[in-house]
């Protein structure tokens, strides 16, 4: 099958194959070419430049994107799509004055959650979860992150990583999974933390990798969660296992949990919305990619991750939007791209970077997913008559979005 986009006002994110993420200065460059046509062979971006070069052979299906842009899908490097019901509530608990930190010592948070994914079947936890990532296409994503995390036994642990399991064989996007066991301490082990770091350890995550169940491991690391040595022990015990770590840090303190990152050498360190001057350093000579999630930070009211600071240190930066029933229930990229410029200062070019090449690299798949380079997977946007690109980010609470195209097909 050929397809062969023309006309394109400008077409966003060209990279060669040997980009793998872009950091510091060079997140201020979004290399792109006006006036350009894109062709795509069997699935894949086949060949693309300007206009006045485009092939003139047969091919199935011609898109005229006059006064259109075209853009790799947005790459959502971290969610929690797994959950069953909701939390609005807690939203207006929130509203009322209570924090995060009140609402999870009323049984509130994520044990709330874990109780719904107890007690629901999987086929009803997978059709609600088929729903949100649909959903999320249909806002642009083409490549996504899913945590498990609210079952906090074995058996939920495995529901939940199951359902992710059927949504990877039954959908055209790129999806990576995360054991998140160290979510929080279950009821059951509320006087014996120790010893749930141990059933993670010598049980779920064997299991979890032997069933071949997830590609990564987390932990949230933070105060009332899971210490530096609890993270530290359960990301070894994951490596030799093969799973890589992903790990949720600073969200609320900082306490050491981006070192252990950068020691287990992880590929990405997630929330960082309070970040020492060490954090930052730390991560200087790493290959961990640091990933903030402004939808976290604006629903929460908390600080968003200092990422002009992190920038102009010379780091890298993903964005993504943990879409998940308590922190963040949206997953919407095209908000998480707005809110970055927005509240933390990134110029379009860097939030445009922090959301298709780099959120690709934070969940292993810049191979495949997250620029405009030959060989790689069709995942495009294809976006309305719009007068340049930094209208995406400025028309902030909308999306620009007029057709998303997975392996070259139209979804939506
Ligand atoms: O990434 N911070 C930890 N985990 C989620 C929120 C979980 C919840 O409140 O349900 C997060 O923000
Ligand atoms: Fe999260």
């Amino acid at each position: 099958m050929k397809v062969l986009f023309k006309n394109i006002k400008e077409l966003l994110q060209i990279r060669d194959e040997n980009t793998r993420f872009v950091s510091g200065k060079a997140m201020n460059e979004l290399p792109t070419i006006k006036d350009a046509f894109l062709l795509i062979k069997n699935d894949v971006i086949y060949d693309f430049g300007p206009m006045k070069v485009c092939p003139d052979e047969a091919v199935d299906h011609v898109i005229d994107a006059t006064g259109k842009m075209v853009l790799p899908t947005w790459c959502d490097s971290h969610t929690h799509l797994v959950y069953a019901g909701q939390r609005e509530g807690e939203f207006v608990d929130k509203i009322k004055g209570l924090s995060y930190q009140d609402i999870a010592n009323k049984g509130g948070g994520i044990l709330n959650s874990a109780k719904k994914v107890q007690n629901i079947s999987e086929s009803e936890l997978y059709k609600q979860t088929k729903g949100r990532l649909d959903e999320i296409i249909a806002l642009g994503t083409g490549a996504v992150e899913i945590k498990s995390g609210y079952g906090l036994t074995l058996e939920a642990e495995l529901k939940m990583l199951s359902v992710i399991k059927r949504l990877k064989e039954n959908h055209q996007i790129p999806i990576k999974a995360t054991f998140l066991g160290a979510h929080a301490v279950p009821e059951e082990y509320k006087n014996n933390k120790a010893g749930y770091v141990d059933h993670i350890i010598k049980e779920m995550i064997p299991l979890v990798a032997e069933a071949k169940l997830a590609d990564f491991v987390d932990v949230f690391c933070e105060k009332g969660y899971f210490t530096v040595e609890d993270t530290n022990r359960i990301l070894e015990a994951g490596k030799l296992h093969g799973l890589q770590a992903k790990i949720h840090v600073n969200q609320f303190n900082s306490i050491g949990g981006v070192q252990a990152g950068v020691k287990q050498k992880a590929l990405s360190v997630d929330h960082l919305e309070v970040m020492k001057y060490e954090d930052i350093v730390v991560l200087e000579k790493s290959k961990t990619m640091p990933v903030a999630l402004p939808g976290c930070s604006f629903f929460l009211s908390i600080p968003f991750a200092p990422g002009r600071k992190m920038i102009d240190a010379g780091l890298p930066l993903a964005l993504a939007t943990d879409y998940n029933p308590g922190s963040s229930p949206s997953g919407n990229m095209n908000f998480a791209v707005s809110a970055a410029c927005i509240k933390m200062k990134l110029t379009p070019e860097e939030a445009i970077n922090a959301a298709t090449i780099n959120g690709a690299y934070a969940m292993g798949l810049e191979h495949k997913v997250g620029s405009i380079t030959k060989g790689k997977q069709a995942n495009l946007i294809l976006t309305k008559a719009i007068s340049s690109y930094h209208f995406i980010p400025y028309s902030f609470g909308n999306h620009q979005i007029e057709r998303v195209y997975l392996n070259g097909v139209e979804v939506v």
